[in-house]
């Protein structure tokens, strides 16, 4: 029985790597990655290491021979960009008959308004047309997605959303990442949807428990998108990805990311990290 892991080079494809290489003998365990070298540490502990880009179809077909199971982990452009590649690795992935795909998407694909939603809901369909068995890990919100927030929190600022009461499901990437090699590595996952959220919270709650960790209260400061996008503007954010944040709170202020399941506690087989937990290590990381 082959595996692998696309974008193993990645933050989320090292953690399930290394997730996996606990249970599963390495020779079982092969990653494709656009840069090789960058893959040398899994190569070094035995992980067959092949050249897989998602821009280059060809490379994609022969990193996915012999595959029994084939885990995608979406890639990380625009979404034109993402659409056509996860295209090149679901054609790559029927041409080489693998047996079985696991796709990292997102919360409530099919119907979500998220602006990055299309790119999930046409791989997601892409996978569903080839007839392959599947498994759609529909990953909430990382975490992670938040340290930024989090580091103006810890010079001093306020917590700054336009996102009012919306909720969202966050949970830490290593979460995420032990759920995705569950499901590589276990079985009666085909033909599966996940909807893998942590406890609904809002903006707030997030702050207040942000707040227990530091052992400072965090004031949240609730303003419009306008204000949103000007005070990203003044923190430095970079012009083009100020629409972008603006789009995500707006979509998880209409409650794009309230979406409430148990699936993550059944992957993982125990309850998830608590946030308290989760936050204290990113604090302990961005204090380094
Ligand atoms: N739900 C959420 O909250 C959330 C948050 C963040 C991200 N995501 C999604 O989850 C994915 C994984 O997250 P992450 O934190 O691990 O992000 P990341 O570190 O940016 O990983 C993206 C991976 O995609 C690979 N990639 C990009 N272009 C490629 C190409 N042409 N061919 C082959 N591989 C390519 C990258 O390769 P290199 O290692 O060579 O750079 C990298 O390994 C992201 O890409 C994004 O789609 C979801």
């Amino acid at each position: 029985m082959k595996m692998l892991v696309t974008g193993a080079t990645g933050k989320l494809g090292m953690k399930v790597v290394e997730t996996l290489l606990k249970t599963v003998p390495a020779s079982q365990l092969v990653v494709s990655v656009r840069n090789p070298e960058k893959a040398e540490s899994f190569r070094a502990r035995g992980v067959d290491v092949r050249h897989g880009d998602f821009d280059l179809p060809e490379t994609l077909t022969s990193a996915f021979q012999g595959i029994d199971r084939l885990l995608i982990i979406s890639a990380d452009g625009d979404n034109e960009t993402r659409i056509r590649q996860h295209a090149n690795a679901v054609a790559a992935a029927q041409r080489a008959q693998v047996g079985f795909i696991a796709y990292t998407s997102v919360a409530n694909a099919s119907e979500s308004t998220l602006f990055l939603a299309p790119v999930h809901r046409a791989t997601e369909e892409a996978i569903l047309k080839t007839g392959i068995p599947y498994s759609f890990l529909r990953n909430n919100w990382y975490l992670e997605n938040e340290i930024s927030s989090i580091q103006g929190v810890m010079a001093g600022a306020p917590w700054v959303t336009s996102a009012g009461t919306g909720k969202s499901g966050w949970a830490s990437r290593e979460d995420y990442a032990e759920a995705a090699a569950a499901v590589l590595a276990g079985s009666g996952h085909e033909n599966t949807i996940y909807e893998l959220s942590g406890k609904l919270m809002t903006q707030e709650e997030l702050a207040s428990a942000l707040g227990t960790v530091l052992g400072k209260e965090v004031p949240v400061q609730q303003v419009d998108d306008e204000t949103y996008a000007e005070i990203m503007k003044g923190a430095g954010v970079p012009e083009f990805v100020i629409p972008i944040l603006v789009a995500i709170q707006a979509a998880i202020r209409e409650g794009a990311l309230e979406i409430e399941s148990n699936d993550f506690e059944k992957l993982l087989g125990r309850p998830i990290t608590p946030i308290g937990e989760s936050l204290r290590e990113i604090v302990n990381v961005i204090s380094q």
